[in-house]
């Protein structure tokens, strides 16, 4: 097999981030982050959808000046989709070489390269389906929605709302977040409630927002909209 460098710096420098993107730090996610960088570990990130974990790495990856390259992943997404037939255990562990067969080439990561993943431990059944072996060569950070005041902030800053509405939709979260006992699968995202104070800051009407960003994208079920519908009038 021949071997070469990962990726040459004029290939990637596209990739760098530009703008510093808006994280708010929840917990020592970065610390953690930087030193697992340092120490040339990688990372899985866990949490439910919506609730940070592209705009942290997306933060980290401008902090530590890395360029960075976003694989979307699901169910149907095979490793030789990504790379043609490739092992990935070489790459996450003390090796840190990745074989394409097909090129019969043997790839050696640089010592800033940085292999993330990030996954959403409800539904989408990525790593579960991972073998112990795989998710044992990671550290773990876990994600959740931020704490109210912090999410508030983020609300407000995303969507420009004032703070008083960032503060209720913050409330609906938690509301509807509390309806995951009665049926749903998983509580509104900081995202969604973001997209629900960017309709309000355009002019529409706050209840008709939390109907377009949170009843209707949440649930099919009719009967849980109507309870996340109360929930909605109870605050606003
Ligand atoms: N700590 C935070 N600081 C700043 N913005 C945040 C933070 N947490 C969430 N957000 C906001 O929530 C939105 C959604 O977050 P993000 O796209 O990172 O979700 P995710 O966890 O990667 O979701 P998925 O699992 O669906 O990929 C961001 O675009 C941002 O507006
Ligand atoms: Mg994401």
């Amino acid at each position: 097999m021949s071997s070469r460098p990962f990726a040459p710096e004029a290939d990637i420098a596209q990739y760098l981030v530009q703008q510093a993107p808006y994280y708010v730090p929840v917990h020592q996610e970065v610390e953690l982050f930087e030193t697992a960088y340092a120490n040339q570990l990688p990372v899985m990130l866990k949490g439910p959808t919506g609730c940070g974990k592209s705009r942290f790495v997306q933060y980290m990856a401008h902090r530590l000046k890395r360029p960075l390259i976003t694989v979307a992943c699901h169910e149907d997404v095979t490793a030789s989709d990504l790379v043609g037939r490739y092992l990935l255990h070489p790459l996450t562990d003390a090796r840190r070489i990745l074989p394409i067969e097909k090129k019969a080439e043997l790839l050696e990561a640089g010592k800033e390269f940085m292999l993330v993943i990030s996954y959403n431990p409800g539904y989408q059944s990525v790593v579960k389906e991972l073998k112990q072996s795989t998710k044992q060569r990671f550290i773990a950070v876990d994600f959740d929605y931020p704490p109210p005041d912090v999410e508030a902030r983020i609300i407000q800053h995303e969507s420009g709302v004032s703070a008083e509405t960032a503060a209720a939709l913050v409330k609906i979260g938690e509301k509807v977040r509390h309806l995951k006992q009665h049926g749903l699968e998983e509580g509104v995202s900081t995202r969604l409630l973001v997209y629900a104070g960017a309709l309000i800051q355009r002019g529409i009407p706050p209840h008709s927002a939390c109907e377009a960003a949170i009843a209707r994208p949440l649930t099919d079920d009719l009967e849980i909209q109507r309870s996340i519908r109360e929930l909605v009038s109870a605050v606003l």
